[in-house]
């Protein structure tokens, strides 16, 4: 197991870029196996995770080549309808393959995920969507297998219970080959990834409206064509450096950045008493003094980020007074408060809220990240704490950020990683 030894007193200052969006790009990768003509992305993060996902195409038999951030992706003669579980098990955005995979071969049949450090995190909504579509939607062995039926209803209209962000994805690219068929997905997830997806899917020949609204509308088209796309920026990987330059009283500009994707943590940091600045080129936080504490409540879309909640739990663990930080989309996304508590935090958690009573510094200590984006909060943390932090398990934290030592390196901080003793 990985560990990452941080020296704390440090503050982040510098300038960095930001990589393409993990979270777009993902959903767009899966989206390539309904289209039999070469296919470019630009911008591509190198992630384990993306790299999960060409595995994941060239197991049905794509011909895939990853360099210098362009993912080139060649038909494949024959395309196999099953993805097995062991890969599904890496990364559960896997799962929005089993759509655009029945489309093309007429069944699919993919290991169903599991859930993780922050939830459950159920298929339910993709695969009830599917069936609203007409597709038979069978589970065995913990592997679902989905068929299409013979053809499609004209008109189909399906509503999430909840804006899953990957239901949404998984459904909108589906119904682009549904030809014949008008579907509205509504109550939609709003989010920029679902937008990215919409200007991809259309580029290749796609006729998908609504996107960044709660209501989709996918017009299904006989064939998808083969297109060059270049990525948005990753608005959490931004949205974690800004934070940690307030985390550690430092000054970062991120370049690449696009202020519209964020604008509920701007106006959070700007509540609290941050500095913040927005150009066309970069956005930039900094230490301007003492913070006030705040009410955050993570929503979906344009809601603050549930991805960035415990980030700002580790800035807000050391401003006077008492902040509530409220979870609404994940079921168990405070494994990390235990964490920040060895490390001096003052955190009570009860249900889906945390009460957070500042202490003036937090102290290093031995922690384990139980996801990728708590295990950048325990990291902003140990930066600002007294002493040595050391991080276990932080094989996640190179799944979600591109060239995390060393922009964090660029910034100032002073980090080891120590591959697995054994
Ligand atoms: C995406 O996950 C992101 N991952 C997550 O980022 C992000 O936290 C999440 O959206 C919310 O913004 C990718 O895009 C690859 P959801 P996703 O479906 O699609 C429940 C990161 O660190 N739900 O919007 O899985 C679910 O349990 C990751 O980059 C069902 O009940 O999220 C959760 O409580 C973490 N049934 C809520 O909906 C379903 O069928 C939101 O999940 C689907 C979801």
């Amino acid at each position: 197991m990985s560990q990452l030894v941080v020296m704390g007193n440090t503050r982040l200052k510098g300038e960095i870029r930001a990589s393409g969006s993990k979270n777009s790009v993902l959903p767009i990768l899966a989206a390539t196996v309904m289209i039999e003509e070469p296919v470019v992305f630009k911008n591509v993060p190198e992630l384990r995770d993306v790299q999960t996902m060409i595995s994941i195409l060239q197991q049905i038999g794509k011909t895939v080549s990853f360099e210098n951030e362009t993912v080139t992706i060649m038909p494949g003669e024959i395309l196999v309808g099953n993805v097995p579980y062991e890969l599904v098990r890496k990364m559960r955005a896997s799962f929005n393959i089993i759509g655009p995979l029945a489309m093309i071969c007429g069944w699919a049949k993919v290991g169903k995920p599991g859930g993780c450090n922050i939830g459950q995190r159920p298929v339910d909504f993709h695969l009830k969507g599917l069936e609203a579509f007409g597709f038979k939607i069978t589970e065995e062995h913990g592997d679902v297998m989905a068929v299409i039926p013979q053809n499609f209803e004209k008109e189909i209209i399906y509503a999430l219970p909840f804006p899953s962000v990957g239901a949404t994805e998984q459904l909108m690219t589906t119904a682009t080959l549904m030809e014949g068929s008008k579907v509205t997905i509504e109550n939609a997830a709003r989010e920029p990834e679902i937008s990215d997806l919409q200007n991809f899917l259309n580029k290749c020949g796609a006729k998908v409206s609504g996107a960044s609204t709660p209501t989709i509308k996918v017009t299904g088209v006989g064939k998808l064509n083969g297109a060059e796309y270049s990525v948005i920026p990753d608005r959490v990987e931004i949205g974690t450096y800004l934070l940690g330059a307030i985390a550690t009283k430092g000054d970062i500009k991120v370049y690449g950045a696009i202020a519209d994707h964020l604008i509920a943590l701007l106006s959070i940091l700007e509540e609290m008493g941050a500095g913040i600045e927005k150009s066309h080129e970069y956005l930039r936080a900094f230490w301007k003094g003492p913070l006030k504490p705040v009410r955050v409540s993570s929503e979906p879309y344009p809601g603050f980020p549930t991805d960035l909640q415990p980030i700002i739990t580790a800035v807000l663990a050391t401003v006077e007074g008492t902040s509530v930080l409220e979870e609404n989309v994940f079921e168990n996304r405070f494994g990390y408060v235990d964490e920040l508590n060895r490390m001096g935090a003052k955190i009570k958690v009860s249900s889906s809220h945390a009460n957070i009573r500042g202490v003036s510094k937090l102290s290093g200590a031995e922690v384990i990240a139980p996801d990728i984006r708590a295990g950048a909060a325990l990291v902003m943390a140990g930066l600002a704490a007294d002493g040595e932090t050391i991080i276990n398990n932080v094989t996640h934290l190179f799944r979600g950020y591109e060239r995390f030592q060393e922009k964090l390196r660029t910034l100032g901080a002073k980090i080891t990683l120590y591959p697995d003793e054994e």
